[in-house]
C-alpha cells in the first residue's frame, strides 16, 4: 500500500493527462502503456527484489551487488545521483502539490463567502505560490520527523478507493457535457504517424518512471520495508496496475475536459494549436468544469483537491525518505536533523525555481524525470540483470514465491531486464538528444 501511495500521486492527475493533452492524445497513450508494461514494471521489480535483498538505501544496495571496486564506485555513485535526483523532484513537486492545497482551500473560502480570499488562492502568483509550496514541505518535513510516515500512509490506503471513486463519478459527469466528445475522440484515436516521434516517446518514458517513482531508490527503499512472505512479482504488479489504471482514468477526466471548458470559453489552445500553458493546464480545466455543476461544484471541488493533496503527501513523503535514509544510513546523522536540513534545502531550491518560473519550472521537470529517472532505471537493470549474482537474485525471490522458478515471470523478467530493457532505454535517449 506504500508503494502504491508513493507511486500515485501528481504523476497520475496532473502529469500524464497533460503530456497526453500535448503529445497528440490516443498516440501517447498507447507508447505510454506499452513502456510501463515492458520497461517500468521490470525496471521496478529490479528496485524491489534489491531492496528487499539490501535491506538498506540504494547507495549501499547498489554498491553490495559486486566486490569488484570499480563496480562499487559506479553503483556508490548512481545511489548519490538518485538521491539528488529525488530532492530536485521533490523541489518542484512541492510547488504542484500547493496549488493543489490553494485550490481546495479556495473552494471552503468559496463555500463561507470569502469571494476575494477564494480568487487568490487560485490566482497565479509569487505570494501565494511561495506560501503553499512553503506549507505543503513543512507538512511533508512534519510527518516524516514525527515518524508518523505509517500512520499517514494507512490513513491514505483508506482515502484512496475514495479518490478513485470521485475520479470514475466526475468521469461519466464529464462525458454528459457538450464537447466532451471531441476529447474522447483526441484520446482515443491515434494518429500513429505522431507515435513514432523521438520527443513523443522520450515523454512518454519519463512519464511512466515518474508515476511509478523509479529510478531514484525510491522503490528500493521500500522493497526494504517488504516482508519476506511477500510474493514480490505479484505486489510490483499490483502497484504497476493501480498506478497506470489511475493515469488512464485521469485522462478521461482531463482531456474530456480540455474540450468542455474550451466550449464555455475558457482559452486553452495558442494560434499554432499547442497548449498554452502545460504546467497549469488542469488548473484551468477543472475548476471550469467544478463550475458546471452549480451549488454542488464547490463540494466536489474541496473533495477532489483535498484528496489530490493527500495522494502528493504520500508521494513527497517517499521522496523526502530518499536523501533521508542514505544520510541516516551512511553519515550517522540523527533522523530530526536530516530531515530538517534537508527539507530546509529543497524548499530552497523549490524558492529559487519560483522565482525564476519560466525559466527553471520546465527545465528542471525535463531534466529529472524525462532523463535522470529512465538513465537511472538503465543503471538499475544492469546492475541487477548483469552484476549482482543471479543464484542470489533467486534465492531473493523464492523466498516469498517458491515456485518463481517455474513460472512465466522467472522465465522472461531476468532476460528482459537484462537485454531488452537497457537497449530500449538506450536507444530511446539517443533518439531523443539526436
Ligand atoms: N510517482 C509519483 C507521482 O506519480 O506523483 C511521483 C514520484 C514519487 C516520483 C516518488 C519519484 C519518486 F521518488
Amino acid at each position: 500500500m506504500a508503494a502504491a501511495g508513493s507511486a500515485v500521486g501528481l504523476g497520475n492527475i496532473w502529469g500524464f493527462p497533460t503530456q497526453a493533452a500535448s503529445n497528440g492524445g490516443a498516440a501517447f497513450l498507447i507508447v505510454y502503456l506499452v513502456l510501463a508494461f515492458t520497461l517500468a514494471y521490470p525496471a521496478l521489480m529490479a528496485e524491489l527484489i534489491l531492496g528487499r535483498h539490501a535491506h538498506a538505501n540504494a547507495v549501499t544496495a547498489l554498491a553490495g551487488t559486486s566486490r569488484n571496486p570499480v563496480a562499487q564506485w559506479i553503483g556508490r555513485s548512481a545511489g548519490v545521483v538518485g538521491f539528488i535526483v529525488a530532492s530536485l523532484i521533490l523541489s518542484f513537486y512541492a510547488i504542484v502539490a500547493g496549488w493543489m492545497m490553494s485550490h481546495c482551500l479556495s473552494a471552503i473560502a468559496s463555500l463561507v463567502g470569502a469571494n476575494d480570499l477564494a480568487r487568490w488562492l487560485v490566482e497565479f502568483g509569487l505570494a501565494r505560490n511561495l506560501l503553499f509550496m512553503a506549507l505543503f514541505m513543512g507538512l511533508t518535513v512534519a510527518i516524516i520527523h514525527a515518524g508518523v510516515r505509517d500512520g499517514i500512509e494507512r490513513w491514505s490506503s483508506r482515502l484512496m478507493p475514495l479518490l478513485l471513486i470521485t475520479l470514475v463519478l466526475l468521469v461519466i459527469y464529464v462525458l454528459t457535457l457538450d464537447g466532451a466528445m471531441q476529447g474522447l475522440r483526441v484520446y482515443l484515436m491515434p494518429d500513429m504517424a505522431s507515435a513514432l516521434s523521438p520527443k513523443l516517446v522520450i515523454s512518454a518514458l519519463g512519464s511512466a518512471f515518474f508515476s511509478l517513482s523509479l529510478g531514484v531508490g525510491t522503490m528500493l527503499i521500500y522493497g526494504s520495508y517488504i516482508s519476506d512472505k511477500e510474493n514480490l512479482p505479484v505486489a510490483g504488479g499490483l502497484v504497476t496496475g493501480v498506478d497506470i489504471g489511475i493515469a488512464v482514468l485521469a485522462g478521461f477526466l482531463v482531456l474530456p475536459a480540455m474540450y468542455v471548458a474550451l466550449n464555455n470559453g475558457v482559452d486553452i489552445f495558442a494560434a499554432d494549436g499547442s497548449l498554452l500553458s502545460e504546467d497549469t493546464l488542469i488548473f484551468a480545466v477543472l475548476p471550469a468544469l467544478f463550475e458546471t455543476m452549480g451549488a454542488t461544484g464547490g463540494l466536489v471541488s474541496l473533495c477532489f483537491f483535498f484528496l489530490m493533496s493527500i495522494a502528493a503527501l504520500t508521494s513527497s513523503i517517499s521522496m523526502l525518505e530518499v536523501p533521508v535514509a542514505y544520510t541516516i544510513e551512511n553519515h550517522g546523522v540523527r533522523r530530526h536533523r536530516a530531515v530538517l536540513v534537508i527539507g530546509v534545502l529543497i524548499a530552497l531550491v523549490s524558492t529559487i525555481i519560483l522565482l525564476n518560473f519560466s525559466t527553471l519550472f520546465g527545465l528542471v521537470i525535463a531534466v529529472t524525470t524525462r532523463y535522470s529517472q529512465p538513465l537511472l532505471g538503465f543503471v538499475f537493470c544492469i546492475y541487477v540483470g548483469w552484476i549482482w549474482h543471479r543464484d542470489s537474485l533467486l534465492q531473493e525471490l523464492q523466498r516469498g514465491a517458491p515456485n518463481v522458478e517455474s513460472t512465466l515471470f522467472w522465465t522472461i523478467w531476468p532476460w528482459h531486464l537484462r537485454l531488452v530493457c537497457p537497449a530500449i532505454i538506450l536507444l530511446i535517449f539517443v533518439q531523443s538528444i539526436r
